[in-house]
């Protein structure tokens, strides 16, 4: 499916598939190993992991058993939120890439600007001295991109203020109703790629009969039309499911929004809140 093998081009050139497949409680071992393995099998070429996940190591065997070549699949994980010192980002690196038992990986996040225990803290020399190991490992070619994950507009000029790489993503939590404008068209601005992550709002805005009745009007469930609405944005969707169906389906988006419709879905407001 064309949506499953256009890319995006990052600022650095580096070419990152539109959709990417998420890894989130999805547990190690089988459930992670076969999701993995059925997305690669429906055509998906960009996985998203993370140390926090816990998955690295049955996520990365299913795409080497997957036989396709390492260089076909682009592969995220993240540097656990919790850690906000230089060298404990060079080791939890080395602990990725044991578990991964990959050379490279195709984009390296800071999972968050706080750790998860108390959202909103302010590490701004922390994250100034992680971001520092991660254009170290950039420049060695152990990660062709590096971005953050979670950062506002103040947490990306903090760390822009020692930074030598921009970074190249920002994945932040984006669906229909809960669209970050502020922090988005700042990235798009800057060149920094918006990775959105729930755009289904992990399953919370399935059950929406405003959307339901915009996704019928295109023969399209309301799951494809949330993960179309974020292409329409220029921002990349990376939907879960632990079901091989549901992953062909996250994926069969080749179809445009009208206008109208996309000012309908602008208006709606986060059916979770
Ligand atoms: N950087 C961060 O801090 C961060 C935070 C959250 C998530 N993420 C990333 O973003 C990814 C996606 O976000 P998410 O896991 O919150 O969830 P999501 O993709 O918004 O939604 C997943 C939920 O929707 C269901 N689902 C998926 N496709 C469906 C379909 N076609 N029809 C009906 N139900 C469907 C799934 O159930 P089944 O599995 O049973 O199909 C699951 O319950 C994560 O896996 C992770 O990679 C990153």
């Amino acid at each position: 499916m064309p949506s499953l093998t256009d890319t995006f081009t990052l600022s650095n050139d580096v070419e990152i598939p539109k959709i990417g497949f998420g890894t989130w409680q999805i547990p190690d071992g089988p459930d992670a190993y076969d999701s993995v393995a059925a997305a690669l099998k429906a055509g998906y070429r960009h996985i998203d992991t993370a140390r926090a996940y816990g998955n690295e190591a049955s996520v990365a065997r299913a795409i080497r058993d997957s036989g396709i070549p390492r260089d076909e699949i682009f592969v995220t994980t993240k540097l656990p939120a919790e850690i906000k010192d230089h060298d404990e980002a060079l080791a939890s690196f080395e602990t990725t890439m044991s578990a991964l038992e990959m050379d490279y990986v195709d984009l390296y996040l800071i999972h968050a600007p706080w750790p998860w225990t108390d959202m909103g803290s302010d590490h701004r020399t922390g994250n100034q001295a992680v971001w520092k190991a991660l254009e170290g490992i950039h420049a060695s070619g152990r990660a062709r991109s590096i971005g953050i994950s979670n950062f506002t507009v103040d947490d990306i000029e903090s760390l822009m203020e020692t930074a030598t790489v921009t970074p190249h993503v920002n994945q932040i939590r984006w669906y229909v109703g809960y669209t970050q404008d502020e922090t988005t068209a700042y990235c798009q601005q800057k060149g920094i790629l918006v990775e959105g992550y729930s755009p289904l709002a992990t399953g919370a805005i399935l059950d929406s009969a405003d959307l339901a009745g915009i996704a019928a009007k295109y023969g399209k469930s309301v799951a494809q039309l949330c993960i179309r609405y974020l292409l329409e944005k220029d921002v990349l969707p990376l939907p879960k499911t632990t079901s091989a169906k549901r992953a062909a389906e996250n994926a069969d988006v080749d179809f445009e929004i009208s206008a109208d419709d996309l000012a309908a879905l602008d208006a709606l407001t986060d059916p979770t809140a």
